[in-house]
This record gives C-alpha cells, sequence and structure tokens, in this order.
C-alpha cells in the first residue's frame, strides 16, 4: 500500500457512464503466462444520457497490457494511461469496441483473487473484485453483460476447459493443445465470471425441473475423490425441488457444474452455473465427515445453488448492497435445512451462531449496518452482519408478512426486477407494494448498527382476566451511529398457565421505544415465554426467576425458548460462580459454594431433559451443552479467560459426576450397528451419545477416557471417530497420543480431513498447546498458502481457544501477530479476517488491552500493509 486508502462512500453512488454489451474472452492458459484477449462491446450508458463526456476508465490491477485497441485501432502509448487502479482513454463515440491484451501470472497469484492455481487446476475467484486481475473491465456489479469465453490449454495438463452458460464448441489445437468455447446467454456482472481448467474427475446425475426440463449436474473433483460427491450431488437435486416447491423458482440453464479446490479464500462462490467450492464444503464418506460437515455441506450447497435467483437473475447495484442478495440467500438456506432436518434444532444453531460471530461483531470497534454506508476493501464486509443479521432482517419481513404474503413480495421482487443490478430499498419496496403496508421503520435494521436491548415488565390483573406486557427497547451507540432510534420488530410470546399449556400464543409488532401490550381473557397468572423462535434478533437484559426458567425449560410449547430457558439459566450460573472464583483468587470450589442449591436445581432440569424421550435427540443433545467460553466472555467486563474456563470445567464435571448413571444409559442405548447414514434422526443419536461421552469424561473417572479410546479405535465413522478424539483431546492420557498418530498417519495425504487434525490441537486445552502449533507450523502438510491450514491452526487458535490465545504474558496475541504479518504478503484478504480476535481488546483488562493494542500497532507498523488488513488493524485499535 503506497499511500493511506481512501473510503468509498455509498452515498457517493454513481451510474456508469459506459456499459459493456457483450464480452468476448480468449485465454491462452499457462501456470506462469497466461495471456487474455477481450474485446468489448461498449456503449455510452443510456441512463446517464448522451453527452456524459468521453472518459473511459476500466478497472484492472496486477496486469501487464500488451496493447490497447478502439474499433479495430491499435493505441499508440500516449493515448491511454495506466495507473495502480486501471486503465483511461477517451471513447471514440458513443458505441464501440475495445480490444485489451493482457498477461497475467497464475501460479504466483497467492491472493486466490482472479485467476489463480489449486494443485494442478487453474480456477477463478471474481467476487467481489477479482475480475480486474484477470483483464481490464469496469467491474462493478451495475455492469451486466454476456460472455463468450475461449480457453486454450494443454490437452494432457487440462482435459477439463469450464466456463459459465453452454458449451458451443471445442476441439485440438496444434502443440498438444485443445480449446474450448462456452456462451453465457444471461447478461452478469463481471464478478459471476468462472473459468476452470484442468485434469479432474467428473461425477454426473440429472435433474428433471418443473416443466421437465433436463439438468445435466456436474461436480468436479481431484481424481480418487469420486466417491466423495453423493451428498453434495443429493443436497443440490434436493435445493433444485425445493425452490420449485417453496418459491417457484426453477433452473435456467441445461447444465449445473460444481467444482471442488483446496485452495479457496472463502465457503464457496456462486459463479453463473459453475459453482467453485472449497472442497471441505463438497467431499464427504462416512469414514472422513462428521454429521456437521455433512449438514454444511448441504447448506452451503443449496445456498449456492439458491444464489442463481437470489443473487445472479437478479444481483447487486452496488456493494453496499450486498445483504440483498447474502441476506436474503442465508435465510433461504436456514429455511431450506429446516424443512430437510429439525426446525427448532435448525433455529437452535443459527441463533448460536449469530451470537457467536454477529452479535459481538455489532458490539465491537467493527460494528457497521446490515448496509455498511462505507468500506476500505469490500472483502472485509463479507461479514456476520451483512450475512446473517441480514437474514435475520428477511425473517422478521416473513415473521409479520406471514407466508403467504412473504411470498406475494418475493413474487413481485423477482418479477419486476429480473435481469437487473438493485437495492435493498428495492427489495423492501417489493415487499410493500405487494402487501400494501408501510416498512419505512422496519428498513432501519438496514442502516442501524447495533444489537437493541429489549426489557420487559408483566402485570397479572386476576380480577380483570388481563396480563399487561410492557417491552422497552434500546440500542447503545456504535462507531459512526451515537443516537439509535426504536425499531420495528416482531416478538413472538407465550404465556403459559400452570399445566404448562399456552394461554396466549401471539406475535406482537414493537415500534416504540417502549409500549403496552394487553391480553384479555387470561385465566390465571401466567408464566411469560419472550421472543419465541428468536422472532427479533435482540438481547433480553431482564433477569427471569430461576423457577420460572426451569419451568420453561420442562413445558414450553416453543422447542427454541425451552433451549433458551436452559442456557440463560447455565449462563447466570456460571456467571456468578465466575464473580466468585475471582472473588476468591481462583478457587474453583469456593466458587459454587454458594450456589449448591441452584446448581441441584439445574442439574435436575438438565436430568429431566436427558431423560426425555418424547424429545428429540438432537434437541436433547443441544440442551446440554453449555453456552461457550466466548459467549459468556461477551456477557463479562472484563472478561476473564481463565476464570471462564475454570468455571465452565467444573460446571460440566459437576453436571457429569451427578448425572454419570443417566450417562452412561445414553451412552449404550444409543450405540448403533446400523451403517452410517447421515439422516437428521441418526446424526441426533451419534450427537447425544457424542455429549453423553463428553460429560462422561468431564466427570473425571478415568474409566471413561478409556471408552473413548476403545471408541475411537473401534468406530466406523469419522463423527465417532471425532467425538472420541476431541474429548481425548484434553486429557493427559496415553490414549491421546496414540490416537493422533493413528490419524496423521491415516489421513496424511488428506488434506481436508487433516485439517481436523490441526485443529484440534490448536484448541487443545493442555498447557502445550502452543509449543505445539509452533512445531505444527512446520508439518509437512502445513502451509501459509493454503486458507484452509491457515484457518485450521492459525485461525482455531485465536477463535477456539480463548484460554490460550489470551494467555497473561501475552505469548498468545504476539504469536498470532506474527502470523498475520507474515499472511499479509500472501493473502491480504485472509489475513484481514483472521485479524478481528484482536480488535476484542475492550472487552478484558487492562494489561491484555495494553498487549493486543501493542500488536495491533505493530501490524499497522508493517511495511507495505495490504488495504485489506490495514482496514480490519485500523479500525480495531481506534
Ligand atoms: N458470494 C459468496 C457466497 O456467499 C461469497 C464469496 C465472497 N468472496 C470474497 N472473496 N469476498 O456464497
Ligand atoms: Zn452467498
Amino acid at each position: 500500500m503506497s499511500e493511506q486508502p481512501q473510503e468509498i462512500r455509498r452515498e457517493d453512488y454513481k451510474e456508469p457512464d459506459f456499459i459493456v454489451e457483450k464480452v468476448e474472452l480468449v485465454f491462452d492458459l499457462d501456470r506462469d503466462v497466461t495471456n487474455v484477449k477481450s474485446r468489448l462491446f461498449m456503449a455510452a450508458n443510456p441512463v446517464r444520457g448522451t453527452g456524459k463526456g468521453d472518459k473511459v476508465f476500466l478497472h484492472g490491477e496486477d496486469m501487464k497490457l500488451l496493447s490497447v485497441t478502439l474499433n479495430e485501432t491499435r493505441l499508440a502509448s500516449s493515448d491511454f494511461t495506466v495507473d495502480q487502479e486501471g486503465l483511461r482513454f477517451k471513447a471514440p463515440g458513443q458505441n464501440f469496441i475495445a480490444e485489451l491484451e493482457t498477461q497475467i501470472s497464475p501460479a504466483n497469484n497467492t491472493r486466490l483473487e482472479g485467476l489463480y492455481v489449486s494443485q494442478s487446476a487453474f480456477c477463478t475467484q471474481c467476487e467481489a473484485e477479482g475480475f480486474r486481475r484477470i483483464t481490464y473491465f469496469p467491474d462493478r456489479p451495475d455492469v451486466m453483460a454476456t460472455y463468450k469465453v475461449t480457453i486454450n490449454a494443454n490437452k494432457e495438463s487440462c482435459p477439463v476447459l469450464l466456463s459459465n452458460g453452454n458449451l458451443i464448441d471445442s476441439g485440438d489445437l496444434d502443440d498438444g493443445r485443445h480449446f474450448a468455447v462456452w456462451e453465457d446467454p444471461f447478461p452478469k456482472p463481471s464478478y459471476l465470471f468462472a473459468l476452470v481448467a484442468g485434469d479432474l474427475a467428473c461425477v454426473e446425475d440429472s435433474f428433471k425441473t418443473m416443466s421437465g426440463r433436463d439438468v445435466a449436474l456436474r461436480i468436479f473433483v481431484e481424481h480418487g475423490n469420486e466417491d466423495r460427491c453423493d451428498y453434495a450431488m443429493d443436497s443440490l437435486k434436493r435445493s433444485m425441488k425445493w425452490d420449485e416447491e417453496v418459491y417457484g423458482l426453477e433452473y435456467d440453464l441445461d447444465l449445473f457444474n460444481i467444482v471442488a479446490v483446496s485452495d479457496f479464500n472463502m465457503g464457496a462462490m456462486e459463479n453463473k452455473s459453475l459453482n467453485v467450492f472449497n472442497a471441505k464444503f463438497v467431499l464427504a464418506r462416512p469414514d472422513t465427515a462428521t454429521d456437521g460437515d455433512y449438514e454444511r455441506i448441504e447448506s452451503i450447497v443449496a445456498h449456492e445453488y439458491f444464489h442463481n435467483w437470489s443473487g445472479n437473475r437478479v444481483t447487486c447495484r452496488d456493494w453496499f448492497q450486498l445483504s440483498l442478495k447474502e441476506g436474503l440467500t442465508v435465510f433461504r438456506d436456514q429455511e431450506f435445512s429446516a424443512d430437510q432436518r429439525s426446525r427448532p434444532v435448525q433455529r437452535i444453531k443459527d441463533v448460536n451462531a449469530l451470537r457467536a460471530a454477529q452479535f459481538p461483531e455489532d458490539a465491537g470497534p467493527l460494528a457497521h449496518p446490515v448496509r455498511p454506508d462505507s468500506y476500505m476493501e469490500i472483502n472485509n464486509f463479507y461479514t456476520a452482519t451483512v450475512y446473517e443479521k441480514g437474514a435475520e432482517l428477511i425473517r422478521m419481513m416473513h415473521t409479520l408478512l406471514g407466508p403467504d404474503g412473504y411470498r406475494k413480495g418475493i413474487d413481485l421482487y423477482f418479477d419486476r426486477h429480473d435481469g437487473q443490478a438493485v437495492t435493498c430499498d428495492d427489495f423492501a419496496k417489493a415487499m410493500e407494494d405487494a402487501n400494501g403496508i408501510d416498512f419505512s421503520q422496519l428498513k432501519l435494521w438496514y442502516s442501524q448498527a447495533g444489537t437493541p436491548k429489549l426489557s420487559w415488565q408483566g402485570d397479572y390483573d386476576a380480577d380483570a382476566k388481563q396480563y399487561r406486557l410492557t417491552i422497552s427497547q434500546k440500542t447503545d451507540p456504535t462507531p459512526g451511529q451515537p443516537d439509535k432510534q426504536p425499531l420495528h420488530m416482531p416478538i413472538s410470546i407465550g404465556l403459559l398457565g400452570a399445566d404448562g399449556s399456552d394461554l396466549v400464543a401471539k406475535t406482537v409488532e414493537l415500534t416504540e421505544a417502549s409500549q403496552e401490550f394487553i391480553f384479555d381473557g387470561v385465566t390465571e397468572a401466567p408464566v411469560l415465554s419472550f421472543n419465541r423462535g428468536f422472532s427479533a434478533p435482540v438481547n433480553i437484559t431482564t433477569d427471569q426467576p430461576d423457577d420460572e426458567l426451569v419451568f420453561l425449560m420442562g413445558n414450553d410449547s416453543d422447542a427454541f425458548n425451552r433451549w433458551e430457558a436452559g442456557q440463560k439459566y447455565a449462563t447466570r450460573l456460571m456467571l456468578s460462580a465466575i464473580a466468585a472464583y475471582e472473588a476468591n483468587g481462583g478457587d474453583v470450589e469456593a466458587a459454587f459454594a454458594d450456589e449448591q442449591a441452584r446448581v441441584d436445581a439445574f442439574i435436575a432440569a438438565m436430568r429431566a431433559t436427558l431423560t426425555n424421550d418424547d424429545l428429540d435427540k438432537a434437541f436433547r443433545a443441544d440442551a446440554l451443552v453449555l453456552p461457550g467460553e466466548a459467549f459468556l466472555s461477551e456477557q463479562r467486563k472484563p472478561a476473564n479467560p481463565e476464570a471462564i474456563y475454570q468455571v465452565r470445567t467444573a460446571l460440566r464435571k459437576r453436571i457429569g459426576q451427578a448425572l454419570s448413571d443417566d450417562f452412561a444409559n445414553t451412552y449404550h442405548q444409543n450405540a448403533s450397528n446400523a451403517a452410517f447414514t447421515p439422516d437428521a434422526t441418526s446424526a441426533g443419536q451419534r450427537a447425544l451419545r457424542a455429549t453423553a461421552l463428553a460429560y462422561l469424561v468431564a466427570s473425571g473417572e478415568d474409566e471413561f477416557a478409556d471408552v473413548a479410546v476403545a471408541q475411537y479405535g473401534t468406530a466406523d465413522n469419522m463423527t465417532d471417530q471425532m467425538a472420541a478424539l476431541s474429548v481425548l483431546n484434553n486429557l493427559d492420557h496415553p490414549g491421546r497420543e496414540t490416537a493422533l498418530a493413528d490419524f496423521e498417519e491415516r489421513f496424511a495425504n488428506d488434506g481436508v480431513v487433516l485439517d481436523k487434525w490441526f485443529s484440534l490441537q490448536a484448541m487443545s486445552s493442555r498447557d502445550d498447546t502452543l509449543a505445539r502449533i509452533k512445531d505444527l507450523m512446520s508439518h509437512p502438510a502445513f502451509t501459509m498458502r493454503n486458507p484452509n491450514k491457515v484457518r485450521a491452526l492459525i485461525g482455531a487458535f485465536a477463535m477456539g481457544n480463548p484460554r490460550h490465545f489470551h494467555a497473561k504474558d501475552g505469548s498468545g496475541y504476539a504469536f498470532y501477530a506474527d502470523r498475520l504479518i507474515e499472511l499479509d504478503d500472501i493473502n491480504p484478504q485472509v489475513a484481514a479476517r483472521l485479524c478481528a480476535p484482536l480488535g476484542k481488546w475492550a472487552k478484558y483488562d487492562a494489561d491484555r488491552a495494553d498487549k493486543m493494542k501493542a500488536e495491533l500497532n505493530r501490524i499497522l507498523a508493517k511495511p507495505e500493509i495490504s488495504r485489506d488488513l490495514y482496514e480490519i488493524a485500523s479500525k480495531s485499535a481506534a
């Protein structure tokens, strides 16, 4: 970075002066020097009106420009200018053809943006702004063109040549080369362009659409992985069907390709008809993937497929509108998973993810609205706020409109905007117009950052049989937004009678800072179940008495809130124990001394859940897991990672000891002799059994560690094997090293699986963890050039091991900052994404905070820091 990066602001949006109607690209692929020829059919933008000038600007970065030709006349170098941002020249008229020739080096592209090499294959990643690293182009989503792409490559090393749309020609060339020509009839923004070339195996299937068209489905993987594609393929077909049934949306080409690559900055990418995936979100076989992996594969395959409509057919006008496609598509994939599996279990998972990533983001230095107002580097805004909070915003629309009203709005949105690049306001307008309602206050969720805090007060009048509920809301200031307005949100509530049934179940609309709701005909003093199903993404500050929480844990008809009541109880218990631990100089026994009655009541409620065979096993497994260390640190200021770890571990031990007979029964009853199937019911059974094993081991009895060792040795699937290995991982037991060594040997040549092994060790609570991580950096399979490896070892340490990352002597911070500095020269996008944990310094004691800030400043002092890392580090240090 030569100068301080500029902020780009949403309010500065201007329509493009020139558009591109058609693009013809010719690639001459070579690892070191790839030649790219592009022909752009350009026109003055009619919506800008004529006479807007003749200055043409095309984005371009890190390329060698060989020639510029306008209407077949090659420009002299004095007729154009090139700088770090791109190419400028004078338009020869209203309509003209620009031809550009560039050279790029895929093998040296370690940023993995644009055209790069992964293993032996060429692939591309263009979202958000990677296309400008392939050729000069108006690389912005509101410029939509049709593409014709010719790929020339060596036939032996690249038998497979793919791009978007339909294959229209192919054949052999001289010198052992061959070619393929692809044409995509749907105009698209450059970020949806894709090219893949390599020696890949292909698994094929097909899908008949609702109008009876046959679509060929292909998944391309490295040779040898053909038997790991079944689940991704099955997920794809179920996604296609679901989108027809629930949204009335049909696939629009005759071919749909998925390619799995080992080197990928994010999860996956929805390029038109040529989705490119991080291999870890495609490959699964019972002995290599856990139930959690299967679940993620299903949801990511669905997510990328759903983008074909919510993202591709209707795209974003500019990158500030990113949530237009991402929030909507996340909501769609969440609902798909809820329909395929258990709805309440899915909701618990989504809310846990929101609380783990989005709430902290909204409460920290990087807080931004769902539709940001400014950015330095757009890749830094593929955030939990844009994705997950954005999905909650769509969910609230769904709740307020009901399924039919929502569907009317969706239909209007796709009718009205098919083929266009539009804004979040356009989406909300379609919802409003289709339903004749006003969302102006709801739309504040797009522009106002921060998680609202809600409190409530309930009063029961026995004579009038009336329950009055007052709800208040408040949002704390966030960077750049000191004043907040009240938001519009749906709050689903239940009033439970003494027998546990619902006297009232209703969704009210909160719009004011404080508002009263009156319920008549309430025949007895009820217990309130508030914000059922997490109908609004808020924090609730009102403390409900312990006995009401126990009652809700056992009776609420809303399964989400049964779980939620247990989480609240556990949180409250641990927070008071953490305070006592600190007050008693770090004595865990003393921490619970005054809490015995509450701990007993909590354990009794846990036991009731564990042994209630009417409840779904996956739900029971979730309900038995205590809130995590990261969640607890969000509730404490200053957060003391050591105290949190010690108290949570001690409570788990008490539960394990008190319920050891029940857990042992659960463990034995849920053993299965049947062959592994990845369905939700079998997965739930395995999850419950794994939870039982974890508590048995937590109880501290050696015999249970031996059970885990045995399970590792005999399991026929990765889920059970990882369940065993992850409890052994924290122990000083000879079985730990043996199992880890066995795992390493079995999967030495299997990058995706070996990442689990790296992560486990990075997240171990053992005291030798940081030393082990340092050793693992020189493991033959580890490289800073592969984002999955970096995330598995380095990322997992900062995000999944709060106790060692926050070691008092600052060793965790120093190690981590060194890695970010090293990584920034290789892959700035990934370095920036990993930087956020250091930015949480304000949550910790002065000593830790100073050390964290010092590391941020050391990062900022790095010569040639990238725009990506600079933005995150500077905002975090402020
Ligand atoms: N659109 C992709 C998805 O959510 C994310 C790709 C983002 N990549 C990036 N480098 N910003 O499915
Ligand atoms: Zn997406």
